[in-house]
């Protein structure tokens, strides 16, 4: 592998050196460029651009490779837990059975919230969209936890922040849930495992026992392990850039929280089940609304396809779509708008519009089809994106600590005007 790269500009060479990853990823080391020529450069996107060396996940958008901490994503969706995932991408190890005990008990023991955050839940009119109301109770623990600010946080007290952040935001979550609904607020319970006491805040209610069925409760693990990392995607990095500025962790997950909502990010998976939706009132016409994708003119795009980094399959979307057959048909359920989804998924990729662009489903395509089949409606569906990638945006922002990194500020290129003098406001036109 060539140690460096030579840049000739202006007539002078100059040396950048060439780094290369675990995956023979290989960088060539800007750091001092502009030091060194003036120059900065410019990647609208970040599309070829890295911001950070990591160890937490690696993917490989050609080959549809996706592994966190190097374990593959098919090994730990088949045989682990959304827990022992969490571990394993914040602390960097699978645990022991003693270390995940202890992991889940101390989560456990802080899902209670603050009885005040039930008073800002008042606050929000009731239509208000879940993903507002999470990232702003998330953000509000650092109301509740004000030590939880300090740039000098130990090792303990970091350790302390990520257990409430674990938690809190499930009970936080659901409670968003039912609010929206008008329904009473359901209080964590310490006997249910993580996936368990999740569905049993969503689901109970004080007029009817709410039966733990063991195939939702397995499906929604293998949910949350697959939407749990995935290196610098848009959130991921807006958390670690908003830590970079010794901003909290609560903070920073907040902020992520917010670009997650974004429709051409994890607001995806709502986007998706509307869409289908839409296809199913108009008709079924699968045709018609991939033309529509196609059609420059038209800002419609099929939601779920596509992918900055992936060129293949996602091997999420490929996962998630059997698992959608498997708790349909496990539940009994036969969901028109799966068939909608599997039509208009063969529709696409025999398309040459799609191909060319190697536009395949993505982590969103599927994944509503099964919050849909657990009773969970299309609002709460990219809240559940951010419960299931909380870990992985802990984890990052961790690395991003503990690695002292500096605070992330971008260059430009100026395009605007030229210097020019005060004109007084009557001598304006
Ligand atoms: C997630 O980064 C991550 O890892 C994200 C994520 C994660 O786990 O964190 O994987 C989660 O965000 C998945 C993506 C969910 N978003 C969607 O499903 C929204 C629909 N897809 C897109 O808008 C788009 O594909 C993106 C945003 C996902 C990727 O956008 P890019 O890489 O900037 O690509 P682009 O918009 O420049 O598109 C390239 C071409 C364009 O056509 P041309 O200008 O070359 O003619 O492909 C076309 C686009 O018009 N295109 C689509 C399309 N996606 C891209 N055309 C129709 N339908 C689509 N879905």
């Amino acid at each position: 592998m060539a140690e460096s790269a030579e840049l000739i500009l202006d007539g002078k060479s100059y040396s950048l050196p060439v780094i290369e990853g675990t995956e023979h990823e290989k960088a060539f080391d800007i750091g001092k460029l502009r030091d060194q020529t003036g120059y900065v450069t410019l990647d609208s996107g970040y599309k070829n651009t890295g911001a950070t060396k990591s160890a937490i996940t690696f993917l490989d958008g050609e080959e549809g490779i996706l592994r966190y901490r190097g374990y593959p994503i098919e090994q730990l969706a088949e045989k682990s837990s959304f827990l022992e995932v969490a571990y394993l991408l914040i602390y960097g190890a699978l645990p022991t059975q003693a270390e995940l005990e202890d992991f889940s008990h101390q989560i456990t023991k802080h899902t209670l919230v603050h009885e005040d955050v039930r008073k800002i839940f008042d606050g929000f009119p009731s239509a208000a969209h879940p993903m507002a109301i999470l990232s702003s109770l998330i953000c509000s623990l650092t109301a509740f936890y004000p030590e939880s600010v300090s740039p000098d946080l130990s090792k303990e007290e970091i350790d302390l922040n990520v257990i409430r952040l674990m938690a809190k935001m499930p009970t936080i979550a659901a409670w968003t849930y039912k609010n929206n609904m008008g329904h009473p607020l359901n209080y964590p319970r310490n006997d249910l495992d993580f996936c368990s006491n999740f569905l049993y805040m969503m689901f109970s209610f004080p007029t009817e026992k709410y039966e733990i069925d063991s195939r939702i409760v397995s499906a929604l693990n293998k949910l949350l392990i697959l939407h749990a990392d995935h290196e610098q995607n848009c959130s991921t990095s807006t958390v670690r850039l908003v830590g970079s500025a010794n901003a909290s962790l609560y903070g920073s997950v907040s902020a992520g929280i917010n670009a997650l909502w974004g429709p051409l990010h994890g607001g995806a998976n709502q986007e998706v089940l509307e869409m289908l939706q839409e296809i199913q009132k108009d008709g079924g016409d699968t045709s018609k609304f991939i033309a529509k994708a196609k059609d420059k003119n038209d800002s419609f795009r099929l939601m779920g396809f596509g992918h900055r980094v992936y060129k293949n399959f996602d091997p999420r979307a490929k996962i998630i779509k059997k698992a959608a057959d498997d708790v349909l048909a496990a539940l009994g359920i036969d969901d028109p708008l799966l068939k909608i989804a599997q039509e208009l998924e063969q529709a696409a990729l025999t398309d040459q519009y799609f191909i060319e662009r190697k536009l395949y489903p993505n982590v969103d395509f599927y994944s509503g089809i099964i919050y849909r089949a657990i009773g969970i409606p299309t609002e709460m569906f990219t809240v559940m994106f951010a419960l299931g990638r909380l870990p992985g945006w802990i984890a990052q922002w961790k690395e991003m600590r503990e690695n002292k990194e500096p605070i992330g500020r971008p260059r430009q290129i100026y395009t605007g005007e030229l210097e020019r003098d005060y004109v007084s406001i009557e001598n304006r036109n």
